[in-house]
């Protein structure tokens, strides 16, 4: 696959263009989940995300220091996020909550630590939540304690996803360290236009999820792999309409 670009975050780190997501549906096979982690790193793959939700943290931290031990890769080549999950969104919880997931990766730190959403849960509610499970986040005491994180040395940088413009508005206004990257998601069929020119204003780095639209879940859309256009333009160049999808979110 050769050397995958990298963006410098307003941490100051890079991170990887490309990244691998590590919640599908339905959920790998333990083994299928260890050889796709240690091939995407031979083939080149650094930028893995997952989050204490997905229930893969502890399987990507062993396939992790499988890779670092066989030698193909050193911890501090690869760029590792995780995410803090809505029902431990409250300032109290969120240092505890990323050494958990940090026990759970078996690692000394993550490099990307974001809020997974801009919502509170409350603290004993589990998945799959209910309406009533919710609760408004106190954004600022959130944002504090993720800026403890990273101070701690447990994240090199934190950010968030799923955050519109407002919600971002909201956090540069009494951030300290400002958010390094906004995850959320965004296709060739859901550019996030202007979301994509508030970010380039304000230094913050957008990642996209879903980058195929998702499709083949429940949730997820088939519209961005059945696009006429991806396809013809696929066609011409000789390429899937997975790899087009990739050039074009890269642009954006
Ligand atoms: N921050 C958030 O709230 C959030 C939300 C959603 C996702 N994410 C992150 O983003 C990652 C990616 O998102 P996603 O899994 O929803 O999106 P996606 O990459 O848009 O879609 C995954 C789907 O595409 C299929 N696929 C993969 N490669 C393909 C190819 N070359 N040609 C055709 N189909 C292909 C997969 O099928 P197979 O399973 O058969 O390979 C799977 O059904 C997640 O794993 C997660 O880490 C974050």
């Amino acid at each position: 696959m050769g050397v995958i670009p990298e963006v410098t975050l307003s941490s100051g780190h890079f991170m990887p263009l490309v990244g691998m997501g590590t919640a599908s549906h339905p959920p790998a096979t333990p083994e299928a989940f260890r050889t796709a982690i240690l091939d995407a790193i031979a083939l080149g793959y650094r930028h893995f995300d997952t989050a204490s939700l997905y229930g893969t943290e502890q399987r990507l931290g062993a396939a992790v220091a499988d890779a670092v031990r066989q030698g193909l890769v050193r911890r501090e080549e690869l760029f590792i996020t995780t995410k803090l999950w809505c029902t431990d969104a409250h300032a109290d919880r969120v240092v505890p909550a990323l050494q958990q997931s940090l026990r759970t990766l078996e690692l000394d730190y993550v490099d990307l630590y974001l809020i997974h959403w801009p919502l509170s849960m409350k603290k004993e509610s589990k998945f799959p939540h209910s309406k009533d499970d919710l609760l408004p986040i106190d954004l600022k005491a959130v944002w504090k304690a993720m800026e403890e994180c990273q101070r701690l040395g447990l994240t090199k940088s934190i950010g968030v996803s799923n955050f519109s413009c407002k919600k971002l508005e909201q956090v540069l206004s009494f951030s300290s360290i400002p958010p390094a990257v906004n995850q959320v998601e965004m296709h060739p069929v859901w550019q996030q236009k202007k979301l994509v020119d508030f970010a380039k204003d304000k230094g913050i780095k957008l990642c996209a999820y879903s980058p195929l639209g998702s499709n083949g879940t429940p949730w997820g859309t088939n519209d961005v792999m059945e696009c006429q256009v991806l396809k013809e333009i696929g066609l011409k160049k000789g390429k899937s309409v997975a790899q087009v999808i990739t050039q074009v979110v890269l642009r954006i």
